[in-house]
Order: C-alpha cells, then sequence, then structure tokens
C-alpha cells in the first residue's frame, strides 16, 4: 500500500503560495465566524499535543484556545513534565505520541530535533518556534498586514534588529510571496544565508534608518531571543541604535505600521510611545495568531475542501 505523504508546517516555505492563500481566506472566514459567536466544530474528534521546551504565552493560549473553539482537545507537554526531559530520544517520542494524537505542535530549541520529530510522526507537525523559524507568527503578522493594508506582494517590510528567527522567517515569506525586505542587523550578527534566502526580495542595509526609508511595515524583537540570554548584556551593547523609535518610524512612509511578535522590552528594541502609538498593531498581530493556526490546523487535518 502506498505510504501517505504527511504535510508538516516547519517552516514558512513548507507551503505553496496556494496553500498559504488558502490559510489566510479560511483565517477570515474562522474570524468572522468566532466573532459572530458562531459555533464552529469542524476538529470535535481530533486532539492537538503541544510540546514547549520553551517558554510561551502567545503560542500556549493561541494553540490551546483555539483548538478547544474548533471542537477538538488539547495535550499540553513540557520537557521537565515528560521522559523527554530524561532524554528519551525525539525520535521515540514522536513515534509514541503521533499514534494517540491527530496533530502536533512543537516550541523547541534546533530546527533539527523538530524535523527529526517530523521524519518519525505519523501525524502534521507544526512548528511553534525554533532558534531558527517563527512560521505561525509570520502567517499572523503577514494576515494583519492584509486585514489593515491590503495585499502584501510589492510592498516593503523593515526589520530593524537581530538576525534571528523572526527575520529568517520574514525573509522566506518575502521571497515566496513576492515584497522586499529590508534587513539591518549590527554588523557582528548577520543573517545566515542559508536561513533567509538571498534575492531579489532581501535589501541589505547600513543603518536602521536607511532599512526604515519608504517601509509600508517596521518590524523589529527582542535583541536576545530565548536561549541567548547570557548573552543579553553584550547584545544590549551591540544593538544601540537598533531601538525603534518615533524618529526612526517617520523615515518609514506616513501610513506604515509597526509589528512586534511579542513579549516586548519597551525602552531597548522599541520605545513605549511607538509600541502604544498609533502605528502599532502588536495587540491584533498576537490575536491573529489564534484565528490564523486554527487555519492552519483545519488545513493540516481536513484539507482545502472545508465550507
Ligand atoms: N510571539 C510569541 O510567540 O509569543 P510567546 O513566546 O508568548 O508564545
Ligand atoms: N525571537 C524571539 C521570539 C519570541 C516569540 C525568541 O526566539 O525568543
Amino acid at each position: 500500500m502506498e505510504e501517505k505523504t504527511i504535510k508538516h508546517f516547519l517552516k514558512f516555505d513548507d507551503f505553496t503560495i496556494d496553500e498559504i492563500n488558502h490559510v489566510f481566506a479560511r483565517t477570515a472566514i474562522i474570524k468572522k465566524r468566532f466573532k459572530g459567536y458562531e459555533e464552529y466544530l469542524p476538529l470535535h474528534d481530533r486532539t492537538l499535543a503541544m510540546i514547549f521546551e520553551k517558554p510561551s504565552t502567545r503560542t500556549r493560549i493561541s494553540f490551546e484556545a483555539g483548538m478547544y473553539q474548533l471542537g477538538g482537545s488539547v495535550i499540553h507537554l513540557t520537557t521537565g513534565d515528560s521522559q523527554m526531559g530524561r532524554s528519551e530520544p525525539i525520535e521515540d517520542t514522536a513515534r509514541v505520541i503521533s499514534r494517540m494524537v491527530d496533530i502536533v505542535m512543537i516550541r523547541t530549541f534546533g530546527q533539527d530535533k523538530i524535523d527529526t520529530f517530523a521524519n518519525n510522526s505519523r501525524v502534521p507537525v507544526i512548528n511553534g518556534l525554533t532558534n531558527e523559524f517563527h512560521p505561525c507568527q509570520i502567517l499572523a503578522d503577514i494576515f494583519t498586514f492584509i486585514e489593515h493594508r491590503g495585499p502584501v506582494a510589492g510592498k516593503t517590510v523593515a526589520w530593524i534588529g537581530d538576525a534571528n528567527n523572526m527575520a529568517n522567517t520574514w525573509v522566506q515569506a518575502a521571497k515566496m510571496l513576492g515584497f522586499t525586505m529590508k534587513v539591518t542587523t549590527p554588523k557582528q550578527y548577520p543573517l545566515n544565508p542559508e536561513l533567509a534566502p538571498t534575492g531579489a526580495h532581501l535589501v541589505l542595509c547600513d543603518s536602521p534608518n536607511e532599512a526604515a526609508k519608504d517601509a509600508d511595515l517596521v518590524t523589529t524583537d527582542v535583541w536576545a531571543s530565548m536561549g541567548s540570554e547570557d548573552e543579553a548584556e553584550k547584545r544590549r551593547k551591540a544593538f544601540q541604535g537598533y531601538c525603534v523609535d518615533k524618529e526612526l518610524m517617520s523615515c518609514a512612509n506616513p501610513d506604515a505600521l509597526f509589528m512586534h511578535c511579542l513579549p516586548a522590552h519597551r525602552g531597548e528594541e522599541v520605545t513605549s510611545d511607538v509600541l502604544e502609538g498609533d502605528q502599532s498593531v502588536v495587540w491584533d498581530e498576537a490575536e491573529n495568531r489564534m484565528h490564523v493556526q486554527k487555519a492552519l490546523m483545519e488545513y493540516l487535518l481536513l484539507g482545502m475542501d472545508v465550507k
């Protein structure tokens, strides 16, 4: 019997443009139903296992609430409260968990870990953040942009700050969806071209002002990601001048949006007045995590033939 290929979402370009556009279209429908208190329980017999090897607020609540709203159930595991914390091989963990649930979301360190899990899983696996990528967040961010400003193709997004999981995923999305990423990072923290593909969609800039110029969206993230906390002080020094403030926002287009995946450090990578200002859509961005992930789980479990 031919083995069925299982679809995973481990990095943004695991999906085709058609699949990404399908997820966005379904997100709009699912969000509208939710806002109208319309019951929609297509995953009533399905279970999601969530595995966290790093902390989370948004990812946990958005997946957990989202799955319950679709009628399904959720199991929450962390390294410390499972045998993963006692070195059970990831291959064995994947084989066992994926015999009992329908879909798995993992937040972990290296992408190799989630790849290994997926290679041994009988069910779809979703990346809820790795050191390299954060594809669910970029789905939410682009959906949020579309809601506020229409199609993202042809637009310009400025990334100010660390060459981290968010930056890599933005660059992947730009290549696929036809927008320009202007990226500026301190010289000692450059983008890795193996994770953030080069090409016409990527413009490396020498300064935050140059990156923000003509941007339709300015976005940033913490300077020390989870796992790099012990470098925080060193990074604070290296990233001086990379704070998104009002002056920097004024280099962008007048109707430019500001985004941050959160949690934010006010006064470091962004000032309080920008985060709380009129151009900021960070709260919509956070909420949209739940709506896009509901559409993502619906797609991975039920395909495109949904009403
Ligand atoms: N943006 C994001 O992934 O937030 P959490 O770390 O709270 O999940
Ligand atoms: N780059 C950050 C994102 C947190 C949601 C981190 O990996 O910690």
